[in-house]
């Protein structure tokens, strides 16, 4: 977990950024993490919310980019198409932190990223996009939408060749991040909003 101290980042804003960050890229390395697994959020097509969620796969502090790895046949593909509108939410409950992100998303399935991405997953994880038909649709039966002769097996890199067509890597440029963390001494909420013209992030304490 972060080695930020409580003492240091209770009444310091850019310190409440920099733990942000730090739980962040700690829950896209280590499965282990609570923030491995953020629920995601988009708007659909009809406009209600939608989440689910997704492993976090990189966080760049740098860039803003948060990654997740996602079917580019999926609802949630659809929803970023029509609205780049997406909310990420994680709580960590050694660090007692509720990180709230906003900002834009886009779905990328070819390019030397999403390439990176596709090698660096495992066989396991490269069947997944195997599905037929794609995620979501409806079907008369239980099945996984793998082949049965697939499925409990190993697949081998020819048989999942396929699913390359299929996966995409979900980009979220971080714009707006609400920090909230609980102290039984007095709780501690701040929000940074990017500042695009100034390239820097506006902060504020905010009540709990
Ligand atoms: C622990 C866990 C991890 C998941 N990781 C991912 C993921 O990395 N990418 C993904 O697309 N779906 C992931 N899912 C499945 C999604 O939550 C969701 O059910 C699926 O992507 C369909 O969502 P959609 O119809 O909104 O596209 C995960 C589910 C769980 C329970």
């Amino acid at each position: 977990m972060t080695g930020i101290q409580e003492e240091s980042f209770l009444n310091d804003l850019g310190l409440s950024l920099e733990q942000a960050w730090q739980l962040l890229r700690e829950g896209s390395t280590d499965r282990h993490s609570p923030l491995h697994t953020p629920v995601v959020a988009t708007v659909t097509t009809s406009g209600t919310p939608s989440q689910r969620i997704m492993v976090l796969r990189s966080a760049d502090q740098q860039s803003r980019d948060l990654r997740f790895n996602c079917d580019a046949r999926g609802g949630k593909s659809a929803d970023i198409d029509e609205n780049a509108a997406v909310s990420v939410l994680c709580y960590h409950p050694e660090a007692k932190v509720q990180l709230r992100l906003s900002g834009t998303a886009l779905v990328r399935s070819t390019g030397s990223e999403a390439d990176a991405a596709w090698e660096e997953a495992s066989l396991y994880g490269q069947r997944c996009y195997l599905a037929d038909p794609a995620p979501g649709s409806p079907v008369g039966a239980p099945t996984s939408g793998l082949d049965p002769a697939i499925e409990g097996v190993k697949p081998t890199p020819e048989q999942v060749r396929p699913a390359r067509a299929n996966f995409a890597i979900l980009l979220v440029e971080v714009q707006t991040i609400e920090w909230l963390y609980l102290a039984h001494t007095g709780h501690r909420r701040a929000r940074f909003d990017w500042n695009e013209a100034a390239q820097e992030w506006k902060s504020t304490w905010l009540v709990p």
